[in-house]
């Protein structure tokens, strides 16, 4: 493990579940200071920020909606006194988008309205949070977008999801191209098929196991594939990996 991690601070959105929960908590171990957000489940929130306190990290948990655009511009002064507070600085190192929704529709029955929400939490917050928080990044900081194998591979049920999914890939490679003059690095980790409550869950065991069946390790992904990556690519041994999308998925249809 690298040392380089120290004295940084990385922004976690949906940790307080899942994948992102992953993130926060491996990042912590490697000494980065965490702030999560959390939406729904402020007490799971609080307990990802709890667990990192209790073990000698540092970190703190704040209300964020993706769907409210409108709360970004108070949310970013809310980080901005938090990082003057508790860490005595003025801007973070990284930002991981991670908070989403599923819906599973087919096309023929998807409303205006279910594609708003999946656009508005999944797409639209990325953009705008980023934006907004961008001011707050360090010089040489690096953005991690979530993605899915789902923008790569196509299923019945998840058409919206997939699209949008393959949008933050397409995203993340102007991001890195306007704020390159900053050397600021952005990448898409994308996750394969992975045990979350993520849209339900994963299902009854016949189910798992027919995914499972797709996936070059046999198995499904857990939380942990994933935060234990992110965490190692935030660090400076990824320094020249710029404007990628990154597979996290086993090798699930290859
Ligand atoms: N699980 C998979 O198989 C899989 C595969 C590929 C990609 N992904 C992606 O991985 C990311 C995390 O998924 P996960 O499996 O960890 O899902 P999860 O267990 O359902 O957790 C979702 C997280 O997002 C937050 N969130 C949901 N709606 C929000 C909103 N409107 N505003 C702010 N935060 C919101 C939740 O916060 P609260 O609970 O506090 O509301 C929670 O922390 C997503 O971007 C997803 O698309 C997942």
């Amino acid at each position: 493990m690298t040392t380089d991690q120290k004295s940084k601070i990385v922004l976690v959105t949906g940790g307080s579940r899942g994948i992102g929960k992953s993130i926060a908590l491996n990042a912590a171990k490697r000494g980065i200071g965490v702030i999560l957000t959390y939406n729904g489940n402020p007490e799971k929130g609080m307990a990802v920020a709890d667990e990192i306190n209790a073990n000698g990290g540092k970190a703190v948990a704040l209300k964020w909606d993706a769907a409210d655009v409108s709360s970004f511009d108070s949310f970013a002064d809310q980080v901005q006194q938090i990082l003057k507070r508790e860490w005595n600085r003025t801007h973070f190192d990284y930002l991981v988008n991670n908070a989403g929704i599923a819906q599973r529709m087919l096309i023929k029955d998807t409303t205006e309205a279910i594609f708003d929400e999946l656009v508005n939490v999944n797409f639209k917050s990325v953009f705008f949070l980023t934006q907004k928080l961008l001011p707050l990044v360090a010089d040489g900081g690096h953005i991690i977008n979530v993605s899915s194998g789902l923008a790569r591979f196509a299923f019945p049920g998840v058409a919206v999801y997939g699209a949008i999914k393959a949008g933050i890939e397409a995203l993340t490679r102007y991001f890195a191209k306007e704020y390159a003059d900053r050397r600021i690095r952005v990448n898409t980790v994308a996750p394969g098929a992975i045990d979350t409550e993520f849209g339900g869950g994963k299902g009854d065991e016949a189910h798992r196991q027919q995914i499972a069946s797709m996936i070059a390790l046999g198995r499904l992904g857990d939380a942990d594939d994933i935060g234990l990556f992110v965490a190692s690519l935030l660090s400076e041994d990824s320094r020249f990996v710029n404007a990628q999308r990154i597979e996290v998925g086993g090798g699930i249809f290859i």
